[in-house]
């Protein structure tokens, strides 16, 4: 049984990948990319970021994107956009342009309706959901003191989220982060602004959860966080799944990784309102994680020849827990 195959038999909409668009010319990954069996959606892991679709002012640029639209639509995938406003990976002029707060205003709405879409018809008919805001919260439940909150203030979110709903009325809008997978400040901070926004009828419809997680330290309240959500109404999905270890990998190791891959995938398919799970690339060939903590890896199911890992057989188990 594969990924996407046990995902669906468990009445969850997708099982999918990040990818990224370097990687899309090694045939032997774009083939496992491709397999359906495993992988029903895909997320572009740069190509449709600020820096990479409006490197100057007004100036659009999709053939990233597009690449990976195309790949899904060819493939028969889903698609997850990411991300329209987000305080990393963007531009100079953005950051640095000291724009008052009606010209940023305008700078995101225009940002966000034109990466939905404007002509890209492809972007309509296959996304699934867009992770509108990215990460707007610090680790201890406040706001990011980034340029979109310093100029506009909370209203920032729900600016970027009607700017999207009126380019994309079909797809899912979603406030994606990392580090709320556990109760504690940052989860409930994300749950005060879900609840004032749903409040003031802004069009949100999912919370993203990232879920970058370590070996032998997966969260444990992972499910009632879930459901604390999706009682306001709203679905929430795993967007970034990966688990990383201390490197190198041994085969305790591996095998507590196949546990935890069982338990966050088991959370999630506890929960009816959690509609699928995205890992962060499917082999550590192509993981974020060595370049960013040193000494660390190994987080993907695929080791990087391509090898399926004990943590493939562990999210199959969670999706029959
Ligand atoms: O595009 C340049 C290239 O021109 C240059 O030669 C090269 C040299 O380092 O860098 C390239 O940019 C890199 C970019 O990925 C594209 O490959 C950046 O250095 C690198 O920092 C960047 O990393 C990405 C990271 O986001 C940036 O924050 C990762 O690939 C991407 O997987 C990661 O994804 C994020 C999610 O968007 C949000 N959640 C966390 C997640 C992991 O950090």
């Amino acid at each position: 049984v594969g990924l996407a195959a046990a995902a669906k038999a468990a009445g969850k909409k997708y099982f999918g990948s990040a990818t990224d668009n370097p990687e899309l010319t090694d045939t032997a990954y774009v083939a496992g990319l491709s397999n359906v069996n495993d992988f029903m959606q895909i997320t572009p892991g740069n190509s449709m970021k600020w820096d990479a679709t409006e490197p100057s002012r007004g100036t659009f640029t999709f053939s990233g994107g597009d690449a990976v639209a195309s790949l899904a639509q060819k493939n028969g995938q889903l698609l997850r956009g990411h991300n329209c406003v987000w305080h990393n990976q963007l531009p100079n002029w953005v950051t640095a342009g000291n724009f008052d707060n009606a010209t940023l205003q305008s700078i995101v709405t225009t940002h966000c309706s034109t990466v939905y879409v404007a002509t890209r018809i492809n972007y309509i008919l296959y996304s699934y959901s867009w992770d509108v805001v990215n990460e707007p919260f610090n680790d201890d439940g406040t706001w990011r003191d980034d340029v979109f909150h310093t100029t506009i203030g909370d209203g920032y979110v729900a600016l970027a989220l009607k700017a999207a709903r009126a380019a994309d009325p079909a797809a899912k809008l979603y406030i994606n982060d990392y580090n709320i997978e556990n109760t504690g400040a940052k989860a409930t901070a994300m749950l005060n602004l879900a609840k004032s926004l749903l409040a003031q009828g802004a069009p949100l419809d999912g919370i993203g959860f990232q879920c970058h997680f370590i070996v032998g330290s997966v969260p444990t309240s992972f499910q009632s966080v879930l459901e604390q959500f999706t009682a306001l109404g709203l679905e929430v999905a795993i967007t970034e799944l990966d688990i990383r270890m201390t490197l190198p990998s041994t085969p305790a190791l591996l095998a507590q990784q196949k546990t935890d891959y069982q338990n966050v995938i088991a959370a999630c398919n506890n929960v009816k309102g959690c509609i699928g799970v995205t890992i962060w690339d499917y082999t550590d060939k192509y993981s974020w994680v060595p370049s960013t903590f040193s000494g660390q890896g190994a987080a993907c199911p695929w080791d990087e020849n391509l090898v399926k890992k004990p943590a493939y057989d562990g999210i199959v188990a969670g999706f029959f827990s």
